[in-house]
């Protein structure tokens, strides 16, 4: 996908290591977009800087970690200036434990990922956004963040509080010139869902099967979503989680 409004724009990305994140950096590189890449492991972030030594650069850390996103941030913006666009979509899934099998270890692993991560990123960047009067916020939430059964206990209870964090976080910031919405997705083929890809992928076909659209999705589906919610072309959509799951919830 192609908008040329992207040129010169810095996007900040978490979880870009990997998956969707990593695609979301991708296309916004395609699109002119300087891109900052925040993540807990390196990955394929040191060829991406190959690839686009002026467009990209990225720190390591943890979201959940306050210092590490101040550092990160404060290298973002000595590197590009300002955030014009703030993408959380770092998080970790659960295996699917019910309560019940969640330990205290695991319950705050994955809260503090996935909440605590997003709000520590957005309370870091936002403040400049609202200074500039301009400033747009992209959360990863789930199917998990809607219905039960795309995680387990903890992780469900996570992604539901992204859409609640997000709901507000536009409706108290949105005169300010921020505009923060939430991507709900279903099946999208990436390292995090591996597991059900081994052996005979029996799993993965069984969730295409439920899956009304019959297959799983790739991760440039979601970020192709990300350049257009970004866009001014979707300016009026405030504070809504949109679905990218095949027909999964609508079922
Ligand atoms: P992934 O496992 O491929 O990528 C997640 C990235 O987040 C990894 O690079 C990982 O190192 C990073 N990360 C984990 N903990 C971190 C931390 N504390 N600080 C910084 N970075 C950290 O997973 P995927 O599939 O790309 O997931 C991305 C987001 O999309 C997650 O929030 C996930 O919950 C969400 N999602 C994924 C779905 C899927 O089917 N793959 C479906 C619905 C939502």
């Amino acid at each position: 996908m192609k908008f040329e409004e992207y040129t010169g724009k810095t996007v900040l990305v978490t979880g870009a290591a990997s998956g969707i994140g990593r695609a979301q950096a991708i296309a916004f590189l395609e699109n002119g977009a300087n891109v900052f890449a925040f993540d807990i492991q390196e990955g394929n972030l040191p060829t991406l800087q190959k690839e686009y030594p002026l467009q990209f650069a990225y720190a390591i850390g943890s979201v959940s970690v306050k210092e590490d996103v101040t550092r990160a941030v404060q290298e973002a913006c000595n590197v590009f200036g300002t955030i014009d666009i703030l993408l959380n979509t770092a998080g970790v899934l659960d295996g699917f434990a019910k309560t019940l099998d969640t330990d205290e270890a695991l319950w705050e692993k994955i809260m503090d990922t996935n909440v605590k991560g997003t709000y520590l990123m957005t309370n870091e960047i936002l403040p400049q956004m609202i200074a500039h009067k301009s400033g747009i916020i992209i959360n990863m939430a789930s199917i998990a963040g809607l219905v039960a059964g795309g995680g387990g206990a903890a992780y469900t209870a996570s992604k539901h509080a992204i859409v609640g964090y997000t709901k507000q976080l536009d409706m108290d910031y949105c005169r300010e010139g921020i505009r923060a919405n939430a991507i709900a997705p279903g099946a999208i083929q990436t390292p995090m869902n591996q597991a059900d890809f081994a052996g005979d992928g029996e799993m993965a076909k069984w969730v295409a099967e439920e899956t009304p659209a019959g297959r799983w999705a790739q991760p440039s589906e979601v970020a192709n979503l990300t350049l257009y919610l970004a866009s001014t072309a979707a300016d009026y959509i405030h504070g809504v989680v949109i679905p990218i799951d095949g027909g999964w919830i609508a079922k």
